[in-house]
C-alpha cells in the first residue's frame, strides 16, 4: 500500500476572490497534483507549519490601491516556497516587493493579444511569441520589482508575464486557469511540474489508498452506519468506506415511496448484490403517503417528508445502538471558506440531502470526500466500481417526487408521474443530453385538468411539465434547448402511454425569476 500523501506534495491557492481559487485548485488536482484552498489572511508560520510545494495567488475582484485591499504576509515571500501569482496575485507581488502597479490604465477584459518578450520559464514553449490569452484587469504592473524580468507584455499590460527565478517567484497577468488561455494549462504545468518539481502522482487511486489506510485506523473494530439517499455523494462515501471495513459498515435507504421509477430497486441491487454491502432497505413508503395525506401546501409536504425521514431512520438505526461513527458525503465546496476576498466568513453548509438526521444521534461523523470536487467524486466513484447510473446521476431533492407532484401527493399520482418521467429521463438519454444537462424532470399538475380529445373521445385529463435545466451551482439555472424532435417524441410518448395525462407542456422559466424544482 502506498504511503499517506507527503505534505510537500501540496499546492497551497491563496484565496483572494472564492470562484477564482476554486478553479485554480481544481486545474492543479488536473494536473495530477494535490491542492488546497487558505484565505489569504494565512500567516507565514501557518504557511511554513503546512510546508507546501507551491503557493499559487489567486486573481480576485480588487484593485491593489483599494483601501483595505487584502495583501500577502510579506514574510510569505521570504520562505523559499515557488510562488505564482495570477492576475491581482501577479500584482500583489510586484507591489509588495518594491515594483509598481500603475492606476487608471485602460485595463484590457477579455480575449488579448499576449507577446513574448524574452526567455521564459513558466510560459510553455509551444505557446508561439503572440498568443491568445484571457485579462480582466484596470490596474497593471509598470515598474518590475529588484530581481525581475519581464518575458510577455500586451497592449493594456507593460509587465504581462514577470520572472523571479533565483526566487522562485513567478506572477502572469493572464488567467492561465480559463479555457479561453489556450496556453493557461501549459503555464500551470509548467510552474507546477517543473519550477516547483512537483511530480504528477496525485490520482484517484492514490486517494483511495489513502482514505482506506486513515478510514481502518479511526474506526479500529467500531460499527459505522451511512444513510444512502442514491446520490452520487452518498454513494461514493458508502463504497469507499466499504472497501476499508468491509462488514463493518451498515447502510439504510431510506425508501420514501417518493423515488423515481426504478431508482430504489437500482440502489439495493447496486449495494447488496453488486457491492456485497449489508443494506438495510427501509420500505416506508407507505408511511409516508400516511404523512401527507391531506396536505397541498410546499413546505408543509417538505416539513410532513423531513420528519417522517427523521422517524424513519431512528426506528432503523435503533437497532444498531454499538455503531459509533456516521458516514457523510460532504464534498469540498461544502465546506471552504467562502468569504472571497475577505476571507474572514466560514460558511458551513449543512448539507443532508436525505433530508436531515436526527440531532441528538451521538455519532463521530467520518466524511471521506471533503478534500474532493464533484467531478472528482464521480471519478472516484468509477473507480470503485459503482455504475454510470448512479455516478452520473442528476441532483435530485431530498422530498423526491413529493415537491414534483403539485397538490395532494397519493400513491396513485406518484406511480402516474413516475411512468412520465421515466420517458423524459430515457428520451434525454437516447438524445445524448443527458451529461449536459443539470436536472430534467417530469412534473404532475394534479389540481389542473384541461380537456383533450382522443380518438373519437373527449378526455379531462392532467398536464405533465417537462422541466430541463442547465446550470453550474443551481444557484443560477436557465432552460434547457432541448430540440423539438426530442420534445416531441416525449410528449407523444407520454400522451400515448401514461393513463390519465393529456397534455404535456414545456417549462421555459429561468431561475431566477422561476426555481428549478416546481414546489
Ligand atoms: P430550486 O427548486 O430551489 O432547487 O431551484 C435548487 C436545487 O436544490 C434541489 N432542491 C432540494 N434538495 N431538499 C433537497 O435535498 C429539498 O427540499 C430541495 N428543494 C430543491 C433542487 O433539486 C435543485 O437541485
Amino acid at each position: 500500500m502506498q504511503e499517506p500523501r507527503d505534505v510537500h506534495d501540496t499546492v497551497l491557492v491563496v484565496d483572494f476572490g472564492a470562484q477564482y481559487a476554486q478553479l485554480i485548485a481544481r486545474r492543479v488536482r488536473e494536473l495530477q497534483v494535490f491542492s488546497e484552498i487558505v484565505p489569504n489572511r494565512i500567516t507565514a508560520e501557518e504557511i511554513a507549519e503546512r510546508s507546501p510545494g507551491a503557493i499559487i495567488l489567486s486573481g480576485g475582484p480588487a484593485s491593489v490601491h483599494v483601501e483595505g485591499a487584502p495583501q500577502l504576509d510579506p514574510a510569505i515571500f521570504d520562505l523559499g516556497i515557488p510562488i505564482l501569482g495570477i492576475c491581482y496575485g501577479a500584482q500583489l507581488i510586484a507591489q509588495q516587493l518594491g515594483g509598481v502597479v500603475g492606476r487608471g490604465m485602460a485595463g484590457e477584459y477579455g480575449r488579448t493579444q499576449l507577446a513574448r518578450s524574452g526567455d521564459s520559464l513558466v510560459l510553455p514553449d509551444d505557446a508561439p511569441t503572440q498568443h491568445e490569452c484571457w485579462m480582466s484587469h484596470f490596474d497593471g504592473i509598470t515598474e518590475l520589482p529588484e530581481g525581475f524580468v519581464a518575458t510577455a507584455t500586451s497592449a493594456g499590460a507593460p509587465v504581462a508575464v514577470l520572472e523571479n527565478d533565483e526566487r522562485r517567484i513567478y506572477g502572469v497577468q493572464f488567467h492561465p486557469e480559463v479555457v479561453h488561455s489556450p496556453y493557461g494549462m501549459g503555464t500551470m504545468a509548467r510552474f507546477v511540474h517543473e519550477r516547483a518539481g512537483l511530480a504528477p502522482d496525485w490520482k484517484m487511486s492514490s486517494v483511495i489508498d489513502e482514505q482506506v489506510a486513515e478510514i481502518r485506523a479511526r474506526v479500529g473494530d467500531a460499527r459505522v452506519i451511512c444513510g444512502l439517499s442514491g446520490g452520487v455523494d452518498s454513494s461514493v462515501a458508502a463504497a469507499l468506506v466499504h472497501k476499508a471495513i468491509g462488514s463493518q459498515l451498515t447502510c439504510i435507504y431510506v425508501d420514501t415511496g417518493l423515488m423515481r421509477k426504478g431508482e430504489s430497486e437500482q440502489v439495493v441491487e447496486t449495494f447488496r448484490r453488486n457491492l456485497g454491502i449489508e443494506l438495510i432497505h427501509a420500505d416506508e413508503g407507505e408511511s409516508f403517503f400516511e404523512a401527507l395525506a391531506g396536505l397541498t401546501e410546499p413546505e408543509s409536504k417538505r416539513k410532513a417528508i423531513g420528519e417522517r425521514f427523521i422517524r424513519v431512520f431512528e426506528k432503523y438505526t435503533g437497532g444498531l445502538s454499538e455503531a459509533e461513527f456516521l458516514v457523510q458525503g460532504t464534498l469540498y465546496p461544502d465546506l471552504i471558506e467562502s468569504g472571497g476576498a475577505d476571507g474572514t466568513a466560514s460558511v458551513i453548509k449543512s448539507h443532508h440531502n436525505v433530508g436531515g438526521l436526527p440531532d441528538d444521534m451521538e455519532l463521530e461523523l467520518i466524511e471521506p470526500l471533503r478534500d474532493l470536487f464533484k467531478d472528482e467524486v464521480r471519478a472516484l466513484g468509477t473507480e470503485l466500481g459503482l455504475p454510470d447510473e448512479m455516478v452520473w446521476r442528476q441532483p435530485f431533492p431530498g422530498p423526491g417526487l413529493g415537491v414534483r407532484i403539485i397538490g395532494e401527493v397519493t400513491p396513485e399520482r406518484v406511480g402516474v408521474l413516475q411512468e412520465a418521467d421515466a420517458i423524459v429521463r430515457h428520451e434525454l438519454a437516447a438524445a445524448g443530453l443527458e451529461r449536459s444537462i443539470w436536472q430534467s424532470y417530469a412534473a404532475l399538475l394534479a389540481d389542473v385538468r384541461s380537456v383533450g380529445v382522443m380518438g373519437d373521445e373527449r378526455t379531462y385529463g392532467h398536464p405533465i411539465v417537462i422541466r430541463a435545466v442547465t446550470s453550474d451551482d443551481a444557484m443560477t439555472a436557465d432552460w434547457a434547448r432541448v430540440p423539438y424532435e426530442t420534445l416531441e417524441i416525449m410528449s407523444q410518448r407520454i400522451i400515448n402511454e401514461v393513463d390519465g395525462v393529456n397534455r404535456v407542456v414545456y417549462d421555459i422559466t429561468s431561475k431566477p425569476p422561476g426555481t428549478i424544482e416546481w414546489e
